[in-house]
C-alpha cells in the first residue's frame, strides 16, 4: 500500500512564491511520489493558486470549531456569521499534475501579492486566522474528513501549518483515524507569533496553553505549536538542525528543540533538475555545461548589457539574488564594494526587502556607475539570468537553514561564497590550498560575519581568477555536485516510517 502523505503549506513555485519554501513544495513532493507515496498538497486558495489549478472531483465542507461530531473548544470559529462554511476543493496543479486541496474560506484568502503582508509590508491583521484555518483543514483531513483518502502521514510546513498539529492532537483523542505527524523547519525565525486573546476565535483550548504547549512568553506561537505536537521534527539542513538547539540560533525556541532532539533531523534540500539545470533552461539559451562554457559567457554579456553593467569579459562578476533582510547579511555588502570594484570586479543585485539595505546598495550603484547595478523586485526570468551569467554568488548569511541559491550557482558553475552557516556550511567547500589540492573546493567560505572576513572570502575570489586553470577546475567540480530531491525524498520516507505506528 501507498503511503498517503498530505503536505501541506502556504506557497508553491510557480504559483505562488516568495523564498525557497515554494522551490520545495515544487521539488519534493514529485520526488516522494517518484518512490511510491501517495502526496497530496494542502494550500490555502490565494489567486494565483486557485489560477494554477484545474478543480477536479469533490468539494468538502469544512466545519468550524464547535460543530457536532467535534470536541468542544477546538477549531477556529465561522469566519463570518453570515459567510458560507468554508470548503476544500480538489484538483491537480495544471502544470505538474500534483493533486491538490485548496482551502476556499470566504474573506481569508481572496487577496492578490504577497500572502503574509500587506502592500505596506505589515503582516495581514487576520494573518492568525488565514493559517489557524488551514491547520484546522489539515487536522480535520488527517482524521479522516475524506473517507476516500485518509493520510497516513500529515506532513507541515513551517509556522503556516503549526496549528495542524495542536488541533491533531485534540482531534486524535476521539477519532478513528489518528495520521502520523511531521513538522518541517524552513525557518525558526518566523513563527507566527500572535496575540493570546485570540484563543477563543482559533479554539485553542487551555490544556495547549501553557509553558510545555503552544504558550510562548504569554502569546499563541503557531511554531512551537508544530515543534510540540509533531511526531518527528525535521529541518532543511543537518547545520541547521545542530545550530537551532543553541541559544544563538535558537530563536527563543532552542530549548524546546533541545527536549525533542531526538526527533530533530535535518534533511538537505534538493535542486528541482526541470527548473534550475545549466543545458535545459528555457530561459537562459543557448543552454552550457561543464564542457562547453560558450553560453555561460554569452549569458555574462547578456547580464551585463541588461542591467548597465560595462560589457567586459574579463571583470570578476559578483552577484546577490535574495530577499534583503537582516538574515542574508547583505548589510555588509556596502563596505566592501569600493574595494570589489577597485579590484577590477562588477556587482549585480537582484533583491528586494529591507529599506535600509536597498538604499545602501542604490549609494553603491550611483557611485559606481557601470560597475555595481542593483534591480529591485522579484523577477524569476532575471534571477535565472544573474545566476547563470554571474562568476560568483554571494551569500554571507547571518543564518541559513539551507539557502537554495548557493545550489543552483554550484548547478551553474557560478561560484558561491558564503558565511559557513547552517545549509551553506553543508554545501560550498572552500578554495583553501588543501581542497584545491584534493580537488573538493566549490567556491569561498568565511566564518565571522564582519566586514575583514567577508573582504578576505572576496579576496580569495580574486586570487582564484588570476589562476585560470584552478577557476576551471573549481568550476568544473561544482557543477558536477548534484544535490537531488530523490536524495532526500528517501531520507524523508525513513522520517515518515520511523512515526508511523508499527
Ligand atoms: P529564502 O527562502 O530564505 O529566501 P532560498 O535561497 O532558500 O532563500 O530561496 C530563495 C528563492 O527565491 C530562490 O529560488 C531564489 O532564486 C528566489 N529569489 C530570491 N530573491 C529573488 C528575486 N528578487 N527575484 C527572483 N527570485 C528571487
Ligand atoms: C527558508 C530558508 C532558506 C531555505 C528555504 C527552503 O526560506 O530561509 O534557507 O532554503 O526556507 O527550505
Amino acid at each position: 500500500m501507498n503511503l498517503k502523505v498530505l503536505y501541506v503549506c502556504s506557497e508553491v513555485f510557480p504559483l505562488l512564491k516568495t523564498g525557497g519554501l515554494a522551490d520545495v513544495s515544487a521539488g519534493l513532493p514529485p520526488a516522494l511520489q517518484a518512490l511510491g507515496a501517495d502526496v497530496r498538497l494542502l494550500l490555502p486558495a490565494f489567486p494565483s493558486v486557485v489560477a494554477g489549478v484545474t478543480p477536479e472531483g469533490s468539494t468538502l465542507l469544512v466545519p468550524p470549531g464547535g460543530s457536532p461530531g467535534l470536541p468542544e473548544g477546538v477549531g477556529p470559529q465561522a469566519t463570518s456569521a453570515h459567510g458560507p462554511t468554508p470548503w476544500l476543493r480538489a484538483g491537480r496543479i495544471t502544470d505538474s499534475g500534483m493533486p491538490v486541496w485548496l482551502l476556499h474560506a470566504p474573506g481569508l484568502y481572496e487577496r492578490d501579492g504577497n500572502p503574509y503582508l500587506d502592500e505596506q509590508g505589515r503582516p495581514w491583521p487576520d494573518s492568525a486566522e488565514q493559517f489557524a484555518w488551514l491547520g484546522w483543514a489539515a487536522a480535520l483531513l488527517g482524521t479522516g474528513l475524506d473517507a476516500g483518502w485518509q493520510p497516513d502521514v500529515v506532513h507541515g510546513h513551517d509556522w503556516h501549518s503549526g496549528l495542524a498539529f495542536a488541533y491533531l492532537r485534540e482531534l486524535a483523542r476521539t477519532a478513528e483515524h489518528r495520521p502520523a505527524s511531521v513538522f518541517t523547519i524552513h525557518n525558526l525565525a518566523y513563527q507566527g507569533v500572535f496575540n493570546a486573546g485570540l484563543r477563543p476565535r482559533l479554539g485553542l483550548p487551555d490544556t495547549l496553553f501553557h509553558l510545555q504547549g503552544l504558550e510562548f512568553h504569554g502569546q499563541i506561537n503557531f511554531m512551537k505549536a508544530g515543534l510540540k505536537y509533531s511526531d518527528a521534527i525535521t529541518t532543511v539542513s543537518p547545520t541547521y538542525a545542530r545550530e537551532i538547539t543553541g541559544t544563538e540560533q535558537g530563536c527563543g525556541l532552542d530549548g524546546v528543540l533541545r527536549q525533542r532532539q531526538a526527533h530533530l533531523h535535518g534533511i538537505l534540500n534538493g535542486v528541482d533538475d526541470a527548473v534550475w539545470n545549466p543545458l535545459t533552461d528555457p530561459l537562459v539559451q543557448p543552454g552550457f555545461d561543464a564542457d562547453h562554457l560558450q553560453g555561460k559567457a554569452q549569458a555574462k554579456t547578456r547580464l551585463q548589457t541588461h542591467m548597465g553593467l560595462q560589457p567586459r569579459p574579463d571583470a570578476l562578476l559578483f552577484s546577490v539574488v535574495s530577499r534583503l533582510t537582516e538574515q542574508k547579511g547583505l548589510h555588509l555588502l556596502p563596505a566592501v564594494v569600493d574595494e570589489l570594484v577597485q579590484r577590477g570586479g562588477q556587482l549585480a543585485v537582484l533583491g528586494s526587502g529591507d529599506a535600509a539595505i536597498e538604499q545602501a546598495l542604490r549609494d553603491c550603484a550611483q557611485r559606481h556607475p557601470g560597475q555595481v547595478a542593483l534591480t529591485v523586485g522579484y523577477d524569476e526570468v532575471l534571477a535565472h539570468s544573474v545566476i547563470a551569467g554571474a562568476d560568483v554568488i554571494l551569500l554571507p548569511s547571518r543564518f541559513e537553514p539551507c539557502g537554495l541559491t548557493q545550489l543552483y550557482g554550484l548547478r551553474y558553475g557560478t561560484l558561491p561564497l558564503v558565511r559557513a552557516v547552517g545549509g551553506l556550511a553543508d554545501t560550498v567547500v572552500d578554495c583553501s590550498l588543501e581542497h584545491l589540492d584534493d580537488g573538493s573546493a566549490s567556491g569561498f567560505v568565511f566564518q565571522d560575519l564582519d566586514v575583514p572576513s567577508l573582504l578576505a572570502a572576496l579576496k580569495r575570489a580574486f586570487a582564484l581568477q588570476r589562476r585560470p586553470a584552478d577557476w576551471r577546475a573549481v568550476q568544473r567540480h561544482a557543477m558536477a555536485l548534484r544535490f537531488g530531491w530523490a536524495r532526500a525524498a528517501g531520507e524523508y520516507l525513513q522520517v515518515y516510517r520511523s512515526v508511523l505506528p508499527t
